[in-house]
């Protein structure tokens, strides 16, 4: 399968950004990471990073007809963007979204997710760990 991974604002920090919610690993070794899974799974996983609503939603629209799946951590947007939720909605490509924080064990502001409701399924609170969960849910076959 094409996989299609994308991050949003400030987890290009990753590594840097609060470790002791996020880790110590880098966003350059979430990218290994899910390069690797998907390679050892026979397929591939393309990355792509923003810290811009407008970027991300492009990413998406151009994902239509090219990828299988995309695995998306919207990060902060995941809480406000009915535009990021709309493109999702709006292209033929399943998306399962991902967090690597325990979202509903924080603020009460990030227990909820706009953008959920676009996609298969949702992971959190499983580090980089989760995008391979995700990338399992569409190997095994369950396009959603
Ligand atoms: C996050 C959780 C969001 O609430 C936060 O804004 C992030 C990262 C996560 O992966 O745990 O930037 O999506």
């Amino acid at each position: 399968m094409k996989f299609l991974i994308i991050n949003g604002p400030n987890l290009n920090l990753l590594g840097k950004r609060e470790p002791g919610i996020y880790g110590k690993r880098t966003y350059g070794d979430l990218c290994q990471l899910v390069r690797d899974y998907a390679a050892d799974h026979g397929s591939t996983a393309d990355c792509f990073q923003s810290n811009h609503e407008g970027a991300i939603i492009d990413a998406i629209h151009a994902a239509d007809g090219v990828y299988d799946a995309i695995v998306i951590n919207p990060a902060a947007y995941t809480h406000y963007s009915y535009a990021i939720l709309d493109a999702l909605k709006a292209v033929d490509v399943p998306a399962f979204e991902v967090h690597i924080s325990h979202i509903d064990s924080r603020e009460s502001f990030r227990a909820v997710s706009v953008t959920a409701p676009a996609c298969v399924g949702q992971i959190y609170g499983h580090g980089f760990e989760g995008y391979c969960m995700a990338m399992d849910h569409f190997l095994k076959g369950d396009k959603g």
